[in-house]
């Protein structure tokens, strides 16, 4: 047996396809039935597509780089959950595209921050992060409150996750889309964006 075992360990060949072979049969394992399981693949209970106005919000998080401070992905260790609430699950994220897990925490995760603090909080904390908390460091987004959406492009946004990722909308969302954003400002598409985060899940 050591002796067979010696051929592997010393011959580069060999052990560069083998591990390789053990490597990808680990991969296939863990991997392939995550794309098969109902749990993984389909949208958790109370799941809602976003309305235009939080579809606009999400834009507006993207935009703004957000997402370089903000995780959206609570792990499965006590010292998160008792901190953020229950760890994410994957039939959260089956809508988003891209989703914005992210992989840097600046500040804390958002995840769950869905109705964790009022509107009114939301709009002042943007506007200056300094008035409600002293200590922060997040940058202040004053323009926010400013910036107009025009809907232009919002009928297309909806159009496109309903038709290429499959989100359930109905034609009439679709229609209704542009109309429904026009006048508000970034800031009331953000912050009915944020309000949405982590409130499906039960
Ligand atoms: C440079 C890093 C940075 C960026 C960029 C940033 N934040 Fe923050 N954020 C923080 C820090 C640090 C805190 C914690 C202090 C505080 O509450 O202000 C925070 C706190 C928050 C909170 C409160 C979370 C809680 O549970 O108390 C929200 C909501 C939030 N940020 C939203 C946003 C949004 C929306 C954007 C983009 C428009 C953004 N942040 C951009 C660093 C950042």
């Amino acid at each position: 047996m050591a002796n067979k075992h010696e051929i592997v360990e010393k011959n580069i060949g060999w052990l560069a396809i083998l591990s390789i072979i053990a490597i990808s049969f680990g991969t296939l394992v863990e991997i392939t039935p995550l794309m098969f399981m109902k749990d993984t693949t389909e949208p958790v209970d109370g799941l809602k597509p976003y309305t235009a106005l939080e579809m606009e919000g999400r834009d507006v998080y993207i935009k703004e780089g957000c997402v370089g401070c903000h995780s959206q992905m609570i792990r499965p260790f006590r010292s998160e959950t008792e901190r953020y609430g229950h760890y994410s699950v994957a039939g959260e994220s089956v809508w988003e595209h891209p989703f914005l897990w992210g992989s840097k925490r600046t500040g804390p995760d958002l995840a769950r921050v869905g109705g964790r603090y009022s509107d009114d909080w939301h709009r002042v904390h943007l506007i200056d992060p300094r008035a409600v908390v002293p200590e922060s460091i997040m940058p202040a987004y004053p323009w926010l409150e400013e910036n107009v959406l025009d809907g232009k492009l919002t009928e297309k946004k909806i159009r496109v996750f309903k038709e290429q990722f499959g989100v359930p909308y109905t034609d009439e969302d679709v229609a209704t889309a542009s109309a429904s954003v026009k006048g508000k400002t970034e800031m009331d598409a953000l912050i009915a964006y944020l309000q949405t985060l982590g409130t499906a899940f039960k």
